[in-house]
């Protein structure tokens, strides 16, 4: 995948290939860049709409996929999808009676931005420390964790979080973002274990 893909490309080729959103090949980039997803692990995918990367998921592991969003997914056949808000304790809760502890948990999820910028900036790193609490809570010691993210001022706090919780710490952003858009995807590689909760 190269330059020849420009936005309009992704979205040819994404329709051409069979996925859902041109998002997939943010996901295909970051596994082929950082390899973060063993063919046997578990995945929970947090804002899975309209299921792209549950998609590429389903290719690369044969172990069990869950997909959390606001808004209901078609079915993807082997793939598990709840609707709801995956920084609630009741969803907490329904994905723990679903699955224990799993190898890796993946967010695309974004608020809905209202075009003042660094509101949207500080309620997208809210978010994002928020699947980075969901993560901790349901990763295995040494699973790994992908969370996207936008780049300003409220950016180092995410950072500094994912610093605390995983043994290495990637930022990187894809060549399939949009031009001009601050996003960014943290990898976290290697989580250290729930005993890292009490230093914050
Ligand atoms: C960019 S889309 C995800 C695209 C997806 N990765 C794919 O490949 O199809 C972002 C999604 O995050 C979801 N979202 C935002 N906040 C959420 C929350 N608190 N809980 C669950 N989903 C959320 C939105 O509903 C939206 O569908």
């Amino acid at each position: 995948m190269g330059s020849q893909w420009g936005r309009d490309g992704y979205y040819r080729k994404a329709r051409t290939e069979g996925y859902r959103s041109r998002a997939a090949y943010k996901l295909l980039d970051i596994q082929k860049r950082f390899q973060v997803i063993r063919d046997d692990d578990n995945i929970i995918d947090l804002g899975c709409a309209p299921g792209s990367w549950l998609q590429v998921l389903h290719e690369l592991t044969d172990g069990q996929v869950i997909g959390i969003d606001l808004n209901p997914v078609p079915p993807i056949e082997n793939v598990t999808t709840l609707t709801g808000d995956f920084t609630t304790p009741f969803m907490h809760e329904k994905v723990r009676s679903l699955i224990g502890e799993v190898n890796i948990v993946v967010c695309d999820a974004a608020p809905k931005f209202s075009g003042n910028k660094s509101y949207d900036q500080a309620r997208a790193v809210g978010l994002s420390e928020e699947a980075c609490d969901f993560a901790v809570d349901f990763l295995k010691p040494g699973g790994n964790f992908v969370v996207k993210t936008f780049q300003g001022d409220m950016f180092q706090l995410i950072l500094d979080k994912m610093r605390l919780n995983f043994f290495g710490v990637k930022v990187y952003r894809s060549k399939a973002a949009r031009k001009g858009s601050t996003e960014v995807y943290i990898i976290g590689k290697k989580f250290k274990g729930r005993r890292n909760d009490s230093e914050g």
